[in-house]
């Protein structure tokens, strides 16, 4: 069964308790969006509302890195209780060294990659990564249309992992809903984060069920 990760960029920042224990109660992981306004054109949050969160997170943190130089934060990240870390691929001189401190920490290591990257740039580094971050929108906004190639492109990964023996999960992030979920998962998708389908519906709950 899917794995459903929440965005919290799209949660309710007056009240962000109320959805903390949403996402406690129904869904799998805590998916946390960091943006710089210098690797996408936008600022999202920072530690003050990760150690927010972290300190009433019963599932998982899920920090997925938009942000130029990720190597300076993983320290940071991991001791602010982190599971899951990933960086862009477009933003590291060195994906093999980053992702060897993400693991150094003991946190699982992901590259998370934008719709214009060749899928096939992730494949040398498959190696080192527990996990692949696939964005199915341009990194930067949440509540952005999901692009259609992203199917082909996560069917591509899946074959190369299972045709090198490899133990790695696919996340895929943007536009996700319960009109696609479905069809992500059978393309070969394990984790799905979906921010303004779950956060801006009158149900949440009721989302996050009928995407699992
Ligand atoms: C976009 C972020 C996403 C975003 C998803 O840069 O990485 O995680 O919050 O939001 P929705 O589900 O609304 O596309
Ligand atoms: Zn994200």
């Amino acid at each position: 069964m899917a794995q459903i990760a929440p965005s919290m960029l799209s949660a309710d920042f007056l009240h962000l308790e109320k959805d903390v224990d949403t996402v406690n109660s129904c869904a799998d992981i805590f998916h946390l969006d960091i943006m710089d306004g210098v690797f996408v054109p936008n600022i999202s949050y920072g530690f003050p509302v990760v150690e927010a969160i972290a300190s009433k997170a019963v599932k998982p943190m899920d920090a997925h890195l938009m942000i130029v130089h990720p190597e300076k934060y993983v320290e940071r990240f991991a001791k602010t209780g982190v599971a899951m870390l990933s960086a862009h691929l477009e933003a590291m001189d060195d994906p093999v060294s980053v992702t060897k401190l993400i693991r150094s920490y003991g946190m699982k290591a992901g590259i998370a990659f934008n719709p214009d990257v060749p899928v096939e740039n992730v494949f040398p580094y498959l190696e080192y990564c527990d996990f692949v971050l696939v964005m199915s929108v341009f990194a930067g906004f949440g509540g952005q249309k999901f692009i259609e190639s992203t199917y082909e492109r996560i069917s591509t990964l899946r074959h190369e992992i299972s045709a090198r023996g490899l133990d790695v999960m696919i996340e895929v992030d943007g536009g996700v809903s319960p009109a696609n979920s479905s069809s992500l998962v059978n393309a070969g998708a394990d984790i799905l984060v979906a921010g303004s389908a779950v956060f801006r519906s009158d149900d949440p709950v009721a989302v996050v069920r009928a995407m699992k």
